[in-house]
This record gives structure tokens, C-alpha cells and sequence, in this order.
């Protein structure tokens, strides 16, 4: 059984069906390298894990990137900049992991979890309520 660290609720929602599809992922991603932390799985599985939640991650500020582009979102730089440095800090735990600490640690995962939610529901929530107070048609 798969031990959760993020249980996707209702509230995690902000609106854009694709966007949320993709939030999911994120978390299913997270949980994914918290199984893999607690089971205590080998280095290159763990590895694996962070790559692959690393790269979805890209992808995903890749996609939001291309909405403020296109709807002309005046926030764009500051939510860029925001998404940059979480990428780093991702990178970092990896070369940390690669460099001899073996694992995730505890503290990774609650950052990883913490740093999502708080996203979501920060950042995430005020472009959409922008969107949708310019009208724009598929945040409606
Ligand atoms: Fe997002
Ligand atoms: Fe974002």
C-alpha cells in the first residue's frame, strides 16, 4: 500500500481542468517519492522518482508560462521567478542525493509538499482569479 504524504482534496482545485490534471500528477509524483523514501528503496529508484518529478514539474510551469504569455498576465515575471527557484531547489536535492546522501530525506518531502500546497493555493489561485475577472473564456 502506498503511503500518502499529499491527499488530493477539492480545495487544491483552482478551476482550469487541464491545470488541475497537472496538480494531480504533481502529487501523485510527490506521494510516488514518499513511498520510495519510506520503503527505504535504493538509490537509483529514488532517483528516478526525482527525475521524473522534476521533469513534470518543468513541464508543468512550461504550460502556465505559456497561459501568462498569452492572456498577457502582468504577474508573469514574478510567478516565473517564483517557479525558477523551486526548480533549482529540486536540482539541488538531487545533486545533494547524488553526491553521497543516498536519500530524501524527511525534511525534502515536507518542503516538497509544503512548498506545492502553499503554491497552489497562493500564486496559482490569484492568476486564476485574475483570468476569470478579465474574463477570460477558459478560465469561466
Ligand atoms: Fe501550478
Ligand atoms: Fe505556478
Amino acid at each position: 500500500m502506498i503511503k500518502t504524504l499529499i491527499n488530493w482534496s477539492d480545495a487544491y482545485s483552482i478551476g482550469h481542468e487541464e491545470v488541475d490534471k497537472q496538480h494531480q500528477v504533481l502529487v501523485e509524483l510527490i506521494n510516488k517519492l514518499y513511498d520510495a523514501f519510506l520503503s527505504a528503496k535504493a538509490y537509483d529508484v529514488v532517483s528516478e522518482i526525482l527525475d521524473e518529478m522534476i521533469d513534470y514539474t518543468q513541464y508543468h510551469f512550461g504550460f502556465e508560462h505559456e497561459i501568462f504569455e498569452k492572456y498577457s498576465y502582468p504577474d508573469y515575471e514574478e510567478h516565473k521567478t517564483v517557479h525558477e527557484s523551486f526548480v533549482m531547489k529540486t536540482i539541488e536535492f538531487k545533486q545533494k542525493i547524488a553526491a553521497g546522501e543516498k536519500t530524501v530525506t524527511y525534511d525534502i518531502m515536507i518542503f516538497l509538499r509544503d512548498w506545492l500546497i502553499e503554491h497552489i493555493q497562493g500564486e496559482d489561485t490569484k492568476y486564476v482569479a485574475y483570468f476569470k475577472e478579465q474574463e477570460i473564456d477558459e478560465f469561466l
